[in-house]
């Protein structure tokens, strides 16, 4: 049994990080293991101009200063809209690792978004793919909730015949449906800790645990396992660690029902209970790292960390946020 993990330059692709007295309390958690984040868009106001994400990434660098004095980045991403032009894009390019799209209304923050029919998507993506930037996909489309993943299949495919040469990024995979997208060249994924760890009874219970539920939300064991087996066998190249941590204070998450799981602090031990669970620890630098690392084409900060098979207790809360499984106990420490 392995009782020790050491991993480099540990990249979470996608996490929210937010603004202000959130984004103090929270860029710390995250820069204390990680050596860089993808940081999302979906703010107030929203993320659509280089100079926004210029802006954003000197907040977070300066925030994430309290947590670790190791070398530590913050990656970005605009929020896509239709009226992004391609010079535009070519001035924004240096500055961001992709285009994140919101389908409107189906998640936090996305009353931004757009319609995923809207044929206007289609020059934004032709120019995308001629200047070689990535989509990231929040992949829902409106439908029955559970179906909604599924539903936005059809968009994907499209998308890729269309532009054969644009990378895609399925962010928060969590539909055994979504998996065979996959084989498609050029498609991409990450996946969160609560879709490889839980199921649809952990959030739905009861009692509702309103600390599991995201958007996508957790769905059936076959999901969850078609997604491990992805990880573990079909695609491993081609996923990534991207935990959509997503923290709401803990009065708007019970009073006000916001969807967002938050997992930053906790996130690389539960990967480890993941792969480790499975017996395939030798995957984990390549699913927290490599793989972002080749897909992405980007060299992190070195740094590393250390990862011991001890007991470790979640703590209740995070200031005002309650993490995942909180008062739980993980199965790995990260050892200083
Ligand atoms: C995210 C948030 O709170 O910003 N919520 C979530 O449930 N995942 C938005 C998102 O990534 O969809
Ligand atoms: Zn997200």
């Amino acid at each position: 049994m392995v009782d020790e993990i050491v991993i480099d330059s540990p990249l979470d692709m996608h996490a929210h990080l937010r603004q202000d007295e959130m984004l103090r309390l929270v860029a710390p958690l995250t820069s204390r293991s990680w050596a860089g984040v993808m940081a999302m868009p979906n703010l107030s106001p929203i993320v659509d101009s280089p100079a926004a994400a210029v802006a954003y990434r000197a907040a977070i660098l300066e925030a994430a200063k309290e947590g670790s004095d190791e070398p530590f980045e913050a990656y970005t991403t605009l929020y896509f809209q239709t009226h992004y032009t391609r010079d535009f894009l070519a001035d924004a390019k240096p500055h961001i690792l992709s285009i994140k799209f919101y389908p409107r209304g189906m998640t936090t923050n996305s009353s931004h978004g757009c319609d995923p029919a809207d044929p206007g998507v289609y020059d934004v993506l032709a120019s995308m793919e001629e200047l070689g930037i990535p989509l990231s996909v929040h992949p829902e489309a409106e439908g029955y909730y559970h179906d909604r993943e599924e539903l936005f299949g059809k968009f994907v495919r499209d998308w890729v015949r269309r532009f054969p040469k644009l990378k895609v990024i399925l962010e928060h995979l969590s539909d055994r449906h979504s998996v065979a997208l996959l084989d498609l060249p050029n498609v991409h994924a990450t996946i969160t800790p609560q879709h490889l760890m839980t199921t649809g009874n952990d959030w739905f219970g009861p009692p509702f645990n309103p600390h599991l539920y995201c958007m996508p939300c957790v769905k059936r064991p076959e999901d969850r396992d078609a997604l491990l087996q992805a990880c573990f066998s079909d695609h491993p190249a081609k996923i990534m660690a991207g935990t959509d941590s997503a923290p709401h204070t803990e009065d708007r998450k019970v009073a006000c029902g916001c969807a967002g799981v938050f997992s930053a602090p906790i996130a690389i031990q539960l990967y480890a209970q993941v792969f480790a669970s499975a017996g395939k620890e030798n995957m984990l630098q390549a699913f927290l790292s490599d793989n972002a690392r080749r897909i992405y084409g980007i060299t992190p900060p070195k740094r590393t960390v250390r990862l011991v098979r001890e007991p470790f207790a979640i703590p209740s809360s995070y200031g005002n946020v309650i993490p995942m499984w909180a008062g739980g106990t993980l199965e790995w420490s990260i050892k200083a």
